[in-house]
């Protein structure tokens, strides 16, 4: 496991300006001028928002960059919920509890009303050993109470001459759960409140589309669809070299070229591979130290690589070394893809996409002119190529 100093310095303890976990403030965040400034009128106007975007490409740290401005307003308040641990609809209550407890302090006035509706519903109050948050766990005497607590939360909080923002993130983890009224629930209660909007984001996209684009279910045509992308290369090339910069170092175009193409501008991998490279600490950063950062890199991850490849079938293993071949494909399921990389037959290709899709081993970018089949790691990808 990477030990924390290594994860959050370079060499000579400065702060790493590269972040590959969690946000840090303005500082440390690349472009999405247009997503935030799109976000912030969505804030503004109390609309829903559904955010689909692939995995790693920065939709958690988008949230949260367009919260930042917020922390101290009186005027919005911007709560952010992660449900990605909950697996039922008393676990989704007890979160959203805990985030609207930590979120308004009980030496406040709004506070202490909160702690007061809290009181209904006899809390426990534990903080985490290691970082001291604070998290509730409600009593429920029947599912009834579970699904009003919910309600009389969002409830109480429309009331408070406040425009609330509710950020709910991982949001198809409610499929999941064993209630499968959820969604019929919230979107009711979404429809009652008046000072209240709520911005979806999951990094599941097939459930996400499930919940938000099929007509039959309560979600539909419930929120405007905010697609998110890649970071534009002249916009991250202008990040990267400014951060090198201003800790006086130098980073060559070549270096910065191999960067961009290597890591797919997949805002994950890329901002690992820059903090790595600014890790080691170097004056100039020429081409050679990107190739050698490539390599530290695919060795680092192999471990992880070879347990990718005892999760698949030899069919499957093909067909995603195939795909990282080619970086994207587009016709998979065409004669030339399956004959120069033998990979059988049509169906047999369809059963494995399905399979690296559903893994999560691979992606299907459909938000552009010709949709294309993509490997979701882009070190794997590049591990693969190497072969
Ligand atoms: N605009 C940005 N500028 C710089 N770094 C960013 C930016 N967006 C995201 N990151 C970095 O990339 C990492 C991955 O982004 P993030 O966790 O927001 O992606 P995600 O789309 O929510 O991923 P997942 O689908 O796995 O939930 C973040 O921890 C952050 O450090
Ligand atoms: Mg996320």
């Amino acid at each position: 496991m990477m030990n924390n100093n290594y994860y959050l310095w370079g060499m000579k303890h400065e702060l790493n300006p590269f972040l590959s976990v969690g946000y840090r403030g303005p500082d440390y965040f690349c472009d999405r001028v247009e997503e935030t400034k799109q976000l912030n009128r969505c804030i503004q106007n109390g609309m829903h928002v559904a955010l689909f975007a692939i995995r790693r490409i920065g939709k958690t740290g988008l949230i949260q960059h367009v919260f930042h401005p917020y922390a101290n307003s009186r005027k919005v308040s911007c709560l952010y919920l992660d449900i990605l641990a909950t697996k039922n609809l008393s676990d989704f209550a007890n979160q959203l509890a805990t985030t609207v407890y930590s979120h308004f302090p009980p030496q406040k006035t709004l506070g202490k009303k909160i702690m007061e509706l809290f009181q209904r519903f006899r809390p426990t109050i534990t903080f985490d050993e290691l970082s001291g948050m604070p998290s509730l766990t409600l009593s429920f005497d029947s599912k009834t109470q579970k699904e009003n607590t919910i309600g009389q939360i969002f409830h109480f909080l429309d009331k408070q001459n406040i425009k609330i923002v509710f950020a709910i993130d991982e949001f198809q983890q409610i499929l999941k759960y064993p209630e499968n009224n959820t969604e019929a629930l919230l979107r009711g209660y979404m429809q009652q409140l008046k000072n209240t909007s709520f911005i979806f984001c999951g990094s599941n996209q097939k459930m996400m589309h499930q919940i938000f684009n099929s007509a039959k279910r309560p979600f539909f045509a419930s929120c405007t669809n905010l697609n998110l992308n890649h970071i534009r290369e002249t916009e991250y090339k202008a990040f990267i070299q400014k951060k090198f910069k201003v800790h006086q170092s130098k980073i060559d175009s070549e270096c910065l070229d191999f960067i961009c193409k290597w890591t797919k501008l997949h805002t994950f991998y890329t901002q690992y591979f820059c903090f790595s490279l600014f890790a080691k600490n170097k004056k100039n950063n020429t081409l050679q130290d990107a190739h050698e950062t490539a390599i530290e890199l695919l060795k680092l991850n192999e471990n992880t690589f070879f347990q990718y490849k005892n999760l698949l079938t030899t069919a499957q293993w093909n067909l995603l070394s195939a795909i990282a071949r080619e970086e994207q494909v587009f016709q998979p399921q065409a004669k030339s893809f399956i004959n120069k990389h033998g990979l059988g037959t049509p169906a047999l290709v369809k059963r494995g996409l399905e399979a690296l899709l559903e893994k999560e081993m691979i992606f299907y970018q459909t938000g552009v002119d010709k949709p294309y089949y993509e490997v979701y790691d882009k070190f794997l990808m590049r591990w693969l190529k190497h072969k």
